[in-house]
């Protein structure tokens, strides 16, 4: 694989503090689904040491392997033979037998899964471990502009209280990266859109795998034109031309200050025309004050919303290996990670990618 260290922890403040909690032999907070599936897999351990052995107990044997039948379309572009898996029927596909790395020097490739990126909204890749930090950089150039580590360079969050945001990847200033483990666990295992809450958010992401749990730690994407076309007529009527409050959390602070933005509920996707609902329990509070919507009403349509979020039907599942990568739709999907892997590691890598036409960064 290529040079990839992990992130060095031990002289890092931010993770230094939080490992204090394991360090006194408290168990991961149940305030996070990582604690919660930990309760889960092992009850009613004496100790955190014990509830760690237990769940590594439980998933020591487990070997990496095959069976059973996958369905995929074959297809050859610019000679190189590809594997399409469907993950869901409407939503997320795998593209087997490209390198990341050599494979899209020819523009007919990019185009290739450009198009298949906008009818799919997210695309995965297996076996790509030997890509470079840089050649990441590369490949999301293919797509767009390479923005900061949450999209637009106006607000870039330096939170002290976040982790990501003390660890610097040389070379690279604009790559978060994602760590957990024993002692820190972490996992953004909430429905959202990636930095919803920017002017201007990201296009996409895309999302490289360095070390994956042997089992959990999934990322699950879902289909905002679907959870649109969920809704009931009356409540489309009723809000297809309202904008929703998006509100970043504490770490997405910059210089102390909370960022916030105001965004069409129904979102027209630049690219494909469609409608995609833009509402997610991530980072939306409320409907934009000057439509004066009675509380009860809001409270009652955003539920509905987030009702949609999330549902088997609209929903794919991507399990991360080593060198798995994702690239996805902030216009047209969520996603949340799945907080059931702790006390593996897992340790992922994030790009955002905005639209090479800039009339088309702000939401409509
Ligand atoms: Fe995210």
């Amino acid at each position: 694989m290529a040079d990839v260290q992990p992130p060095q922890l031990s002289d890092n403040a931010v993770y230094l503090s939080r490992s204090e909690r394991a360090k006194a032999g408290k168990r991961p907070s149940r305030s996070s689904a990582l604690g919660v599936v930990a309760e889960s897999r092992f009850p009613g351990a004496k100790s955190r040491s014990e509830m760690v052995q237990g769940i590594l107990a439980q998933d020591r044997d487990l070997v990496a392997g095959n069976f059973g039948t996958v369905y995929y379309k074959p297809v050859t572009v610019c000679g190189v033979d590809l594997k399409l898996e469907p993950l869901q029927p409407s939503i997320g596909t795998v593209v087997h037998g490209i390198d990341l790395a050599t494979d899209l020097n020819d523009p007919e490739m990019v185009t290739f899964l450009r198009e298949l990126w906008l009818e799919r909204r997210v695309i995965m890749f297996r076996n790509q471990a030997h890509v470079s930090r840089e050649q990441m950089v590369e490949f999301a150039q293919h797509f767009g502009e390479v923005g900061s580590r949450y999209g637009e360079r106006e607000h870039v969050p330096n939170s002290p209280h976040d982790l990501s945001h003390q660890i610097d990847v040389p070379g690279i200033p604009d790559m978060l990266v994602l760590t957990s483990d024993e002692a820190v666990p972490a996992a953004a295992s909430n429905w959202h859109s990636d930095a919803s809450w920017q002017m201007r958010p990201p296009m996409a992401s895309v999302l490289m795998c360095r070390e994956a749990p042997p089992v959990g730690g999934d990322t699950c994407f879902c289909d905002c034109y679907s959870m649109w076309e969920g809704l009931s007529l009356e409540t489309k009527e009723r809000v297809e031309h309202l904008s929703a409050v998006h509100m970043g959390a504490v770490i997405h602070q910059m210089d102390g200050k909370t960022p916030v933005a105001t965004h069409p509920v129904a979102r027209t996707h630049p690219e494909t025309g469609r409608t995609a609902l833009y509402v997610q329990q991530g980072f939306v509070r409320s409907f934009a004050q000057t439509h004066n919507i009675p509380k009860d009403e809001e409270k009652t349509l955003l539920l509905e919303m987030k009702l949609q979020e999330g549902r088997p039907e609209y929903t794919c599942r991507f399990r991360w290996e080593e060198g798995s990568v994702a690239l996805w739709d902030n216009r047209a999907v969520l996603h949340s990670a799945s907080g059931d892997f702790w006390p593996h590691r897992r340790i992922m890598e994030r790009l955002t990618i905005l639209d090479h036409d800039v009339s088309r960064r702000t939401p409509f």
